[in-house]
């Protein structure tokens, strides 16, 4: 069995469950739970904000890894770590000041990680990497849950890997979009340390078989 953190996206999960969602997610045996915010301006969809954090942070002991999917985040990483996010990631693509965000993340006290579309190169986040805990890989276009994996992002996974190696040896490399218990272990090997799942866990007949099948 890897290493490898199981994050279970709670986008994939029916809304109105969200609080036994939530509490069911230690005991199928995930090590974080994925939160993904959407504003339908950097992605066309909708979500919800610091409220739904903040009301399921009582729930739940597991690791809070928020995932903006958000215009100019900068103006809104304090009050996600207000509401309870122990990691707050936000797009590069989304972001003028990424160091000044990066910044405001550590600053209120959290863990700050940087996401990229499948569409921006690998070698953009260079600048950035010995400043992150997390760096997220995007093997789909963000927006909606249970969309397919793209091919080419295994490569990218690879070469992420080096560079992390490289310039950020302490920072975990997380993949997200389009996991599934078929595809995750070759994800491992190029070199996940976080496989976020939102389809392939909440779409399953058995949820803790699922998280056990994802980890290889
Ligand atoms: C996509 C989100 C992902 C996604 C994961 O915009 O950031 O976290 O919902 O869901 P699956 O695993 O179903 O692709
Ligand atoms: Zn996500």
């Amino acid at each position: 069995m890897s290493n490898v953190l199981i994050a279970p996206s709670v986008l994939s999960g029916n809304f109105a469950e969200m609080g036994s969602d939530v509490k069911n997610m230690s005991e199928i045996g995930a090590d974080w739970i994925h939160i993904d915010v959407m504003d339908g301006v950097f992605v066309p969809n909708l979500t919800f904000g610091f409220k739904m954090i903040s009301d399921i942070r009582p729930l739940s002991e597991l690791f809070f890894d928020a995932h903006l999917m958000i215009t100019k985040p900068i103006r809104y990483v304090e009050r996600f770590v207000a509401a309870g996010a122990e990691l707050v990631s936000f797009h590069l693509e989304a972001e003028t000041d990424v160091v000044g965000a990066l910044g405001k993340i550590k600053a209120a006290g959290a863990k700050c990680g940087l996401a990229i579309n499948p569409d921006t190169p690998v070698d953009a986040l260079i600048p950035y990497l010995e400043k992150l805990d997390l760096i997220v890989l995007m093997s789909v276009f963000p927006g909606f849950g249970g969309q397919k994996f793209i091919d080419g992002s295994l490569d990218r996974t690879a070469r992420l890997k080096q560079l992390r190696d490289k310039y950020a040896p302490d920072a975990l490399i997380e993949v997200d979009g389009g996991v599934n218990t078929e595809n995750a272990a070759s994800i491992i090997s190029a070199g996940a340390d976080v496989l976020v799942a939102g389809n392939a866990v909440f779409g399953a007949a058995d949820r803790t078989a699922a998280v056990k099948a994802l980890r290889g």
